[in-house]
């Protein structure tokens, strides 16, 4: 398995976005590599990480497209999202700032993207649930107004990181 012939199926594009700081680099290092890195430098430009994975017998390459929060950092946007099947909108749950940016990244997925996307909210850092700022019951009422799925994840503790990219994978597909 994984040869260099390896018959691939379907290649599905998944964008990341979201405030700067709120672990993106770090769910993808998680997903991608089983990694994670605490002092993780704010990424500047574009980034991409694939993994191969078996979907109902079908051999999908998830490629997973990462930016950075940063304004001054970030990429073309267009091409950003171009061809994407599926976005994770991430905040921190310890940052109630990054939660209420959320509406206009989604505004910006929305003017860009797909209409048939499917798209995550994901409060991250679910490992620090003393500092938490943004509730549970917040984020599940944005998500079903919106029409999103919905997970808290820690990268750092591996905590529903496979999940959360397997259900939008699996939707896709
Ligand atoms: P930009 O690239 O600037 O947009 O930021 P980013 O969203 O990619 O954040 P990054 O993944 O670089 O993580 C920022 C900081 O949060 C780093 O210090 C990470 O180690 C930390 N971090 C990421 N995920 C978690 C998590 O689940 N729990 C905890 N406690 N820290 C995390
Ligand atoms: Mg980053």
């Amino acid at each position: 398995y994984g040869g260099l012939n390896q018959k691939i199926d379907y290649v599905f594009k998944v964008v990341l976005i979201g405030d700067s700081a709120v672990g993106k680099s770090q769910l993808l290092a998680r997903f991608a590599r089983n990694e994670f890195s605490i002092d993780s430098k704010a990424t500047i430009g574009v980034e991409f990480q694939t993994r191969t994975l078996i979907i109902d017998t079908k051999t999908v390459k998830a490629q997973i497209w990462d930016t950075a929060g940063q304004e001054r950092y970030r990429a073309v946007t267009s091409a950003y999202y171009r061809g994407a099947v599926g976005a994770m909108l991430v905040y921190d749950i310890t940052k109630r700032q990054t939660f209420d940016h959320v509406s206009r990244w989604l505004e910006e997925l929305r003017s860009h993207a797909d209409n048939n996307m499917i798209i995550m909210l994901i409060g991250n850092k679910s490992d620090l649930g003393s500092l938490r700022a943004v509730s549970i019951e917040d984020a599940k009422e944005f998500a079903e107004r919106e029409g999103l799925f919905f997970l808290e994840t820690s990268a750092l503790e591996a905590l529903n990181v496979e999940i959360a990219f397997l259900t939008i994978l699996t939707d896709i597909y």
